[in-house]
Order: structure tokens, then C-alpha cells, then sequence
């Protein structure tokens, strides 16, 4: 199989990943719960992996890096912590799931700043108009369906001057972007450890500007035990419950493997291969490619939509073909509907560090002859 959804999950992990899953299976309890060594090395496997995470995403105090079970977690108590009915809520077009519907739960007005695909500039114009008065912002750092780099750092720096608090959704920049979380000035990052951090599923990281967050989950944590609320100082105020100590060792390997072949590193190489693919799917007629004419806007995830074949059923002869990819609206209808795409859906092909040229290019000839038969 060729795997080309990475943009999902990062099926292709560093080999000291399960390993490490697989050691803290057996060696490690549950940190903060006693002093004996396998209590400690629980503890010891979350400050490390705490540490890693602050380094990648220049956070001063590893306090402040919050492990949770997903973005969508972390995304919920961003927008619970800042949101409440009725208040504006300034959002990019390019949103998830994870944040439209969250923000719709809680009863917020929705402001969607649209712009088009790979137009930066037009994204922060459409920030700037909206942003005096609103209570918060939410800006994803690229878009899941088109790999579109959002201009998130100015973004950021519009919603400082404007003393609005803006959350951004790092799920698809976290392991090929950086994000210097501290200079930006933000008041939340939520990301998965699943994609491209090559973390297991089940694990997912909140970075928080300070402690006054609102949990939503409340229990246990180890610590002021003899009190009804929720500590007030972080991570313990927000992680209530078992930590999952293996999905941390293993999120622990897949950063350290990210600083040591470095972030830009991954990105060009995902470029290159969407590059290659892209040209050589660009023979075959009847493929609509959305690809930025400048590449700085794009990470390697790419979107395509075939003449007279649904993404459905290209994504289904894509994969008795072997290769595995992601078709339809990828829990982003917002986005979607941005860019003109909400009828049909596209097929998403995302390249990850493991995957080759010669992958990229077998892929691009099974790609193009999905719209012949
Ligand atoms: N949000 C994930 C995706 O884009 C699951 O496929």
C-alpha cells in the first residue's frame, strides 16, 4: 500500500515510537500517584515529553503544554474557557469540525473572515475588518483539505493590537511548521499527536498562555486531593484522570525524532514529493489540481477533483489500487465551502516523512487513470 493520508493520521511512525509504547505498557504506572520507580518513570516519560513539546513550540514553562486526548479535546476547552452564548466569534474559512462546531455548541456568533484558497493576504484583510469588538478569534495554521498555509503569525499580531484572544488549530502545521507559540501571543494552541508529530491516536496536546483555562473534565489529579475544585495551576488543572502514559512515550519519540530531522527538513520533503506528484498527475486530463502558484502556501497535502468521477468513487478505485487516501468533505464543510468545493468534496492525497519519490510518482500514474476507467 501507498499511504497518503497523512493528514488523517501518520500510519508511518519512527520505530522508537511502538517501542516505546510498548515499554511503558510495561514498565510505567501512573505518574504522580507514588514514589516507587514505576510511578516515577510515568512521571519522568510526561515532564520529558512536556519538555520536548515546550522546545518545538517555544512555550517558556513546560507547565503550559497540557497533554490531552486529541485536538478536538483541547480545542473544546479553548473555546469553553473563552466563549460563551452570543459572543462574537471571528473565525478564518478554512475551519474544522473541531472549532465550527464547538463554537456552534456553545451558542457563539459565528463570523467567518472567507477568503480565498491561497490568498494570504486576503485572509488578513478579512481579519482586520472583523476583528474590533469580538471576544475571540480561531485560525487554523493550514488547512486540512488543501494544505493552504494560513498567514497565522499576523494574524496573531492583529489580534494582540486589537486585545482579542485568538486560538489557533495546529493540527496540520504541528511537525512540518513551527509555531513560536510565546512570541506569537496567543491564548491557546490545540494540536493532535497523531499526525505530524507521529504520535499514536489517543494523544493530543493544549498549549495555554496561562492558568485560567476552564476544565471540562474534573477528578483526580494527584495533587491539593483534599480540595472539591480543580487545582488552579496547570498541566493539573486541566488533566484530570490517569494520564495515558504510553500514547505520551510514544507522542515523546515522535517529537524527539521531529527535532532531530528538524521541521524544515520534513517540510521540504513532503514539498518535493507533492511537487513530483503533482507534475506528473498534471499528464492526465480531467484532474482539477488546488495547487498555490506560490508553493510558501502550501504544505504537502493536496486536494483534486476529477471530471465525471466522484471523489467517493476515485477514492474507492485509489485504494483497490493500494493506495490510501482520504475523499469527500475531511469534517471541514467550512472549508469547503471557501473554496467552492462543498458539492463535490475533493480526494485528498497528504504526503508524510516516510513516504518516497518513487511512491509519489506510482501514486501519480494510479491517480490519473482513476478519471479514465
Ligand atoms: N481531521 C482529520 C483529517 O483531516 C481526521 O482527515
Amino acid at each position: 500500500m501507498i499511504y497518503l493520508d497523512s493528514a488523517a493520521t501518520s500510519l508511518l511512525k519512527p520505530a522508537a515510537v511502538p517501542y516505546a509504547m510498548a515499554r511503558a505498557v510495561r514498565t510505567m504506572a501512573s505518574p504522580g500517584r507514588g514514589a516507587y520507580d514505576s510511578a516515577m518513570a510515568a512521571a519522568d516519560t510526561l515532564l520529558d515529553c512536556r519538555l520536548a513539546l515546550a522546545d518545538l513550540f517555544c512555550v517558556r514553562d513546560p507547565a503550559r503544554v497540557v497533554l490531552t486526548s486529541s485536538a478536538t479535546h483541547g480545542l473544546n476547552i479553548a473555546i469553553r474557557s473563552l466563549v460563551g452564548p452570543g459572543d462574537r466569534v471571528v473565525i478564518s474559512g478554512y475551519e474544522h469540525n473541531a472549532v465550527w462546531r464547538p463554537l456552534h455548541a456553545v451558542g457563539a456568533r459565528i463570523d467567518v473572515a472567507a477568503s480565498s484558497l491561497f490568498r494570504p493576504e486576503e485572509a488578513v484583510r478579512a481579519f482586520r475588518e472583523r476583528l474590533d469588538g469580538a471576544k475571540a478569534a480561531v485560525c487554523t495554521q493550514v488547512s486540512n483539505v488543501f494544505g493552504y498555509i494560513l498567514p497565522v503569525e499576523r494574524i496573531a499580531a492583529l489580534c494582540r493590537d486589537a486585545g482579542v484572544p485568538l486560538i489557533v488549530d495546529a493540527s496540520q502545521g504541528a511537525g512540518c511548521l513551527g509555531l513560536d507559540f510565546d512570541g506569537m501571543g496567543c491564548a491557546f494552541a490545540a494540536m493532535p499527536g497523531h499526525k505530524g508529530l507521529l504520535g499514536p491516536q489517543g494523544t493530543g496536546v493544549l498549549l495555554c498562555s496561562d492558568a485560567s483555562a476552564e476544565p471540562l473534565l474534573a477528578g483526580g489529579t494527584g495533587s491539593l486531593s483534599a480540595e472539591a475544585d480543580m487545582p488552579a495551576f496547570l498541566p493539573d488543572r486541566l488533566e484530570a484522570g490517569t494520564h495515558n502514559v504510553p500514547g505520551a512515550a510514544g507522542l515523546l519519540e515522535g517529537v524527539r525524532w521531529l527535532a532531530r530531522r528538524t521541521l524544515p527538513a520534513v517540510l521540504a520533503h513532503e514539498r518535493e514529493l507533492l511537487a513530483a506528484f503533482s507534475r506528473r498527475l498534471e499528464r492526465y486530463p480531467g484532474v482539477r489540481q488546488y495547487l498555490a502558484r506560490d508553493s510558501v502556501c502550501q504544505t504537502g497535502v493536496l486536494s483534486v477533483s476529477y471530471d465525471g468521477v466522484d471523489c467517493e468513487t476515485a477514492a474507492a478505485r485509489l485504494a483497490e489500487r493500494g493506495v490510501a487516501v482520504r475523499a469527500g468533505l475531511h469534517c471541514a464543510p467550512l472549508a469547503h465551502r471557501t473554496a467552492g468545493t462543498l458539492d463535490t468534496g475533493t480526494v485528498r492525497f497528504s504526503f508524510s516523512p516516510f513516504n518516497t519519490l518513487a511512491e509519489a510518482l506510482a501514486a501519480a500514474d494510479i491517480a490519473g487513470e482513476v478519471s479514465i476507467h
